[in-house]
């Protein structure tokens, strides 16, 4: 190991975007699938792998709804998050907020509670096993109705004391953040905080919809925003968290190749950007492999890497209290190392 990616590992981190349905590795599925009897139209761990080959994002999310058919129980998703996690912890990640996606399955008949109560047990597992802190987030998917997305937060309404927020995912072109302004303005009445996709294939457009109709706290993704200089000059000013994903932009030909990811652009832009796995399983990395890909090459500096450290707590939904502590480890961290 390099002494930049032994650096890149101690380094304390936190994650703000994470779908726990794209943490599904190919072993669990079958696992999953086994114990469920549920049937899947791969024979082995390697044609799941072979199958990971994606050109844009739906090519990826007609996979992903696919491979959650597995997830079935309680357990599932409190096993799925807890395995989540174990590599959160090995990579020096000390706080998560994850996301999930409600619909897909209660579309497939499964109750509300069946992923939620799943998740909030593997989120207290973690916490007492590796002292990881963790924040859940529900996401409306947004090539769905709106209807849809009030009957998901009326489902929600018993475990809104343990859910810190809504966002808004899949299929972002044609769904643009306006056609969610009511729900989120009802997410918002409800106290829930508010994050959404904007700007990862959709246009600069749908940042300031995000921004002005849906008033977000955070922005995940955001590339786009960089074709605007008004909505980046906006986006620098307001302070705007976005939870950038590299292997994901990648794998997604959100951008060519890694050498000309934005990060870097952002960061000298004044932007406050962080560095997140989105789907680990299926973008060929977890949080760490995202720090060291965009360190080698961007070749970013230790500094700009505790900037981006430092950002994910900053741009966390933690109180001020839990933050500052976070900052003073990054700090003896950065003293001793
Ligand atoms: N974009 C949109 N929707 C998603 C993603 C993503 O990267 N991952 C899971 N759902
Ligand atoms: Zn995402």
């Amino acid at each position: 190991m390099s002494d930049l990616d032994a650096f890149i590992a101690g380094l304390p981190k936190a994650e703000l975007h994470l779908h726990i349905e794209g943490s599904l590795e190919p072993e669990q599925m079958f696992e999953f699938g086994r114990r469920n009897r549920v049937d899947m139209p791969f024979k082995s761990v390697e044609d799941v792998r072979a199958a990971y080959e994606f050109s844009n994002l739906q090519d990826f999310l007609d996979i992903y709804y696919q491979g959650a058919g597995v997830l079935q129980t309680e357990e599932d998703f409190h096993d799925l998050a807890v395995a989540y996690f174990d590599r959160l912890a090995a990579d020096g990640g000390v706080h998560a907020e994850i996301f999930f996606d409600p619909q897909t399955h209660t579309d497939r008949g499964l109750p509300f509670s069946v992923a939620a109560d799943g998740l909030l047990a593997g989120m207290r597992t973690a916490e007492t096993k590796h002292g990881i802190s963790s924040k859940l987030i529900l996401c409306f998917l947004r090539h769905l109705e709106e209807d849809a997305a009030f009957d998901t937060l009326r489902a929600a309404e018993p475990y809104l004391d343990r859910i810190a927020g809504v966002g808004l995912d899949s299929s972002e072109v044609g769904h643009p953040p306006s056609k969610f302004a009511n729900v989120y303005k009802a997410a918002g009445e409800r106290g829930l905080l508010k994050v959404a996709h904007a700007g990862e294939e959709g246009p600069p457009e749908y940042v300031w919809e995000a921004l002005d109709l849906l008033k977000v706290d955070r922005i995940d993704h955001g590339n786009r925003s960089l074709e605007d200089a008004a909505l980046t000059a906006r986006l620098a000013a307001m302070d705007m968290t976005l939870t950038v994903c590299p292997l994901s932009n990648h794998k997604l030909c959100v951008v060519e190749d890694m050498t000309r990811h934005p990060l870097k652009r952002m960061l000298d832009l004044g932007l406050h950007a962080t560095i997140n796995s989105d789907d680990p399983a299926y973008f060929g990395g977890y949080v760490g492999d995202n720090y060291r890909a965009v360190a080698g090459s961007l070749g970013l500096t230790k500094e700009e890497l505790v900037l981006l450290a430092r950002n994910s707590f900053t741009g966390s939904f933690l109180d001020e209290e839990r933050v500052a502590l976070h900052l003073q480890a990054i700090d003896a961290y950065v003293a001793a190392n």
